[in-house]
């Protein structure tokens, strides 16, 4: 069970990262460049900015590459049930997909929260907290899918969606507590 916990927090941590990086970073100019869409709603709105996306994806890649490094040495604490290969089996593609098709996830998720009339910030749950784990399953999917299916079995997946929300949602208190985030969610 540990072990299950610990390994699913390990892969998803790059795409873990790349949220909070992005709104302790973020700010700027919005991607949308302050644009409306057809329906004289913002695009994106001011919560997705190029500063963010940027920064949030480098901090995920940079943290993806050191559990690279420190992959080797901590596999064989980690999993034994599983295959002892499995986090030997390295990716830098995914050390791109995982951040990046987290925070495109999450700006797919706000163009469609704008569509539907939700203020920037105002709480969608479900999408809120599963929006990122999505988009970074896709592309990582689509650019790397020996690497997602060597990984994420049936129990790893369920897992993630599992405890995904249990921790965004205290990343995100925490993230209010320190004055980083308007709303604690
Ligand atoms: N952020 C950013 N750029 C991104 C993603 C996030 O600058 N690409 C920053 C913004 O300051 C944002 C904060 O991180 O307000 C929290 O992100 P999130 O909760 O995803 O955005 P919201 O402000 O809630 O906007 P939305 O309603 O569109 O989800
Ligand atoms: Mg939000």
């Amino acid at each position: 069970m540990l072990d299950l916990l610990i390994l699913s927090i390990w892969l998803m941590l790059p795409a873990y990262i790349a949220n909070p990086a992005a709104a302790l970073l973020g700010g700027g100019s919005p991607i949308d460049m302050g644009k409306n869409f057809t329906d004289n709603k913002r695009i994106l709105g001011d919560g997705k900015t190029i500063r963010g996306f940027v920064l949030g994806s480098l901090c995920g890649a940079i943290i993806g590459l050191i559990q690279i490094w420190l992959a080797p040495s901590i596999a064989p604490y980690l999993a034994a049930y599983i295959s002892q290969g499995i986090l030997l089996h390295a990716s830098y593609m995914a050390l791109f997909t995982m951040p990046v098709g987290a925070l495109l996830g999450d700006m797919i998720k706000s163009f469609f929260k704008r569509r539907l009339g939700f203020e920037r910030g105002a709480m969608m749950p479900v999408a809120d907290q599963l929006d990122f784990v999505l988009g970074a399953w896709v592309l990582t999917y689509f650019l790397d899918g020996a690497w997602f299916m060597s990984n994420f079995n049936f129990a790893v997946i369920l897992t993630i969606i599992l405890i995904t929300p249990v921790l965004h949602l205290a990343t995100n208190f925490i993230g209010f507590k320190i004055g980083r985030k308007d709303v604690p969610w």
